[in-house]
Formats: C-alpha cells, sequence, structure tokens
C-alpha cells in the first residue's frame, strides 16, 4: 500500500534492538597504519562488511536484487519466488534488530481512539522496497490492493487476521444479476488467522490475493517485500475497498453463476477514499544496516 505517514507524527517512535551489531565498526576502529595501508584497511574493511554480511538481511537483498532484475516488472519465475521465501521463511525478528517483546508500539500516535500502524522502510529503490509494518492491538492496515505487484509478506512478530480477494474475470462475473457498477465481484483467497513463527505469503498482480487486509489480533511486526514499488509517477498507486458479503446483494444471488455453497467464497468490494487507519507513522529503523552492492 501506498505509505503516508501522518503529518503529526514527526514524533517518530524507535523500536528496540536486540543485537548490538557494532562488530564491524569495531572493526574499523583497529584500523591503524600509513595511509597506503589504511586504503588497503578501509577496502578490506568493506569486503569484511559484505563478506560477514552472511546476514540473512543482507541475502535477502541481495536476492531481491536478482530477482527483480528489471524495473517495473512484477511476474516471476516460480524459482524466483522459491529462492526469495526461503530466505524469508527463515527470518526471525532479530534478523531486523527487533525483539519478541514489543514495546515498540507508540500509543500516542493512535488517532481517535484508532491504533495506528507504524511504518518503517529498510531499502528502496526502482525495482523493489523492503519494509516493516508495525500493528499495535486491533490496528488494522485496510483492504487495499497491489497494482503490477508481486509482495512477500512476512510475519515477524504476533498474531493478525488476514483477509485476501482477488478480481473475479469479468467473463465469469456477467450475468443477469450485474450488481451496480460500483461494486466488483472478487473472490475470497485468504480470511483466516495467521501467528509467527510462519511461512511468508506471496500475492501476485492477478492472483494469491492481491487485494488483502491486514488486523492485528495482538502487537505484529510485519516484512514486506515489493516488487516493484509503489509509484504514482508510474500508475502503482493503492486503492482501498470495503466488503460486503455476496449474499448482501440480493439481486446478486438471481440467476447467479454462484451457487449459495460458492456464495462464501466471494465478496462484493467497492472502491472508498482511503481511510484513516491507513494513515501511517513513521518509525526509526534500528535493525543491521544493508550494504549496497554494484547493479
Ligand atoms: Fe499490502
Amino acid at each position: 500500500m501506498t505509505t503516508r505517514v501522518a503529518k503529526s507524527s514527526k514524533e517518530s517512535s524507535k523500536p528496540p534492538k536486540c543485537k548490538n551489531n557494532s562488530k564491524i565498526a569495531k572493526k574499523e576502529k583497529r584500523c591503524k597504519g600509513t595511509n597506503r595501508s589504511k586504503e588497503v584497511e578501509i577496502t578490506r574493511s568493506k569486503e569484511l562488511q559484505i563478506a560477514s554480511s552472511t546476514s540473512l538481511l543482507q541475502r535477502l537483498y541481495g536476492t531481491c536484487k536478482d530477482v527483480f532484475r528489471s524495473e517495473g516488472v512484477a511476474d516471476l519465475h516460480l524459482s524466483d519466488v522459491q529462492a526469495l521465501a526461503h530466505i524469508l521463511d527463515s527470518m526471525v525478528p532479530e534478523d531486523v534488530g527487533l525483539c519478541p517483546e514489543i514495546k515498540f508500539f507508540n500509543p500516542a500516535a493512535a488517532f481517535e481512539g484508532v491504533p495506528r500502524v507504524g511504518y518503517t522502510s529498510l531499502y528502496e529503490c526502482k525495482k523493489f522496497s523492503l519494509c516493516i509494518f508495525f500493528l499495535p492491538t486491533n490496528a488494522v492496515i485496510p483492504l487495499h490492493n497491489h497494482p503490477g505487484m508481486t509482495v512477500f509478506s512476512k510475519l515477524l512478530i504476533g498474531t493478525m487476521h488476514v483477509k485476501a480477494y482477488d478480481w473475479v474475470d469479468q467473463a465469469e462475473s456477467e450475468d443477469s444479476s450485474t450488481p451496480p457498477s460500483k461494486f466488483r465481484l472478487a473472490k475470497l483467497k485468504a480470511n483466516g488467522i495467521l501467528s509467527a513463527p510462519c511461512d511468508t505469503s506471496v500475492l501476485y498482480p492477478t492472483s494469491g490475493g492481491n487485494i488483502h487486509e491486514f488486523r492485528a489480533v495482538t502487537p505484529c511486526a510485519i516484512l514486506d517485500v515489493i516488487g516493484p514499488p509503489y509509484s504514482l509517477e508510474e500508475g502503482r498507486d493503492s486503492t482501498y475497498y470495503n466488503d460486503i458479503p455476496y449474499s448482501a446483494l440480493p439481486k446478486a444471488r438471481k440467476g447467479s453463476l454462484i451457487n449459495e455453497e460458492e456464495a462464501e467464497s466471494y465478496g462484493w468490494l467497492e472502491e472508498i477514499e482511503m481511510p484513516n487507519e491507513a494513515v501511517m507513522y513513521g518509525v526509526h529503523y534500528m535493525g543491521p544496516e544493508i550494504i549496497e552492492t554494484a547493479p
């Protein structure tokens, strides 16, 4: 979803850091000697940083670079999806500097009693982005889409309810019961609870639950890999929706291709303005740095 940070949210919150990632800094401090040897040491230090970056976060970044090779392309090979998901599956909160003991939600960020979602960016380029969402209990990332994108979501901490839809093909939804045009038929792809630790969820441009909603049952942290990223200039902005049950539009049921047994697996989505809950506050990232490498 497009991240719009609340104007009043300059009060960025700092998540606690579990691991002090200062080993690299210590190595650099030890560097002494002539200018030439300093140069060698600096070069070596950089090499050490990358070599020591067998960290999962660094591997995740490197794999993203391989997988999202071209700008604006979201259709990935299965092997690429598996490679990225495999790394994310094994990631734990500490890999991005977080503790399972959550104290990093900002209660002051609640808006009119609605708990607000925090957001931090780990990395962004034109081909992909890495970010973390922080949801206090009862916070919600409202139903939104990901136009032309593939998104990997790894729940690092907490328990949340996930609801996800894909659009039904136009031909499939065309029948004598066509509802008012502001509603569009969608098929439910997920509607259940996820608890960390769990495997990575992947959604695609037209499948896998491209339109989804996260609702926190307990405080949650979700690591997202998005490729390509949201971009207003390139026509990839998020749209928000309300959903209503398939059976809530009586006319829709008459003569419908969808029978009563199937009806629970469908819903009508109505485009809405960006809800208040979608306005997030910025969280200062304090986890391990990603070391950018050459293209
Ligand atoms: Fe999303």
